[in-house]
């Protein structure tokens, strides 16, 4: 387990709050729930579960990227086919059918004031479906953004890049590659709620 951002600051300042903070940031990691996600499970242009609910602060959402070459890559409601601007995005996760190992893409959670919003960035695939949500609401629901994204004019040709670190508190964005094909990042959402 990596020790949050702020511990190293602390250390030097010792502030109250950032002690509080980091003490909150930490507690989160140690209670966190993983969940996780298949990414085109059957060569399907699927995310499996496509919708995750009751997801807190200091969860982590684990993708495995099983078939093809996809990527999960953050929007926003009004726009399901388009990245968000500093988003969370894998990039395009391709798959080797002879490997018996699958890339990853790992999500922190770090504020989970509203929901969060997905595709897959791959030609066709987000206008096919192949979208995820986390939180979804009533008013911004789930069928509402799949049926957005099947509407949505195919503009969004290769829009994943690899994935951007935005720094936050409480998180420690971080890029590794385990044994030859395994690839595993990770990314902290600063904010679920400009939707
Ligand atoms: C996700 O996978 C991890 C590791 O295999 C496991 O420990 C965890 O329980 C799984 N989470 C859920 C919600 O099934
Ligand atoms: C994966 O898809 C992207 C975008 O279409 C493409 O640029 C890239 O070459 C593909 N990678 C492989 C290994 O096919
Ligand atoms: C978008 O592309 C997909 C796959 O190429 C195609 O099936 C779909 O009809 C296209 N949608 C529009 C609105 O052009
Ligand atoms: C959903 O929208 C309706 C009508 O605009 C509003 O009255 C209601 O409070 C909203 N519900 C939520 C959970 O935001
Ligand atoms: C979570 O996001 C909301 C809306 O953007 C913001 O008001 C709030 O301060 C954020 N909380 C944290 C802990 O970042």
């Amino acid at each position: 387990m990596s020790l949050p951002l702020c511990f190293y600051p602390l250390a030097k300042m010792g502030c109250v709050s950032c002690l509080f903070l980091c003490i909150s940031a930490i507690l989160s990691i140690v209670s966190a729930t993983q969940f996780n996600v298949t990414v085109g499970k059957n060569d399907m242009l699927t995310f499996d579960p496509a919708i995750l609910t009751d997801v807190q602060t200091g969860d982590v959402i684990t993708f495995t990227f099983v078939s093809n070459n996809h990527s999960v890559t953050q929007s926003t409601f009004r726009r399901p086919c388009h990245p968000r601007i500093r988003g969370a995005n894998s990039g395009f996760m391709p798959v080797d059918p002879k490997s018996a190992q699958f890339p990853e893409f790992t999500i922190h959670i770090d504020n989970t004031s509203g929901p969060l919003w997905f595709f897959c960035a791959q030609n066709g695939h987000c206008q096919a479906g192949m979208v995820f949500a986390i939180n979804p609401t009533e008013n911004t629901s789930f069928e509402d953004f799949l049926a957005s994204a099947q509407m949505s004019a195919n503009t969004t040709r290769t829009a994943a890049t690899p994935a951007q670190t935005a720094p936050s508190s409480g998180a420690v964005p971080k890029l590794s590659i385990k044994g030859a094909t395994t690839l595993l990042a990770v990314f902290a959402i600063i904010t679920g709620f400009a939707s």
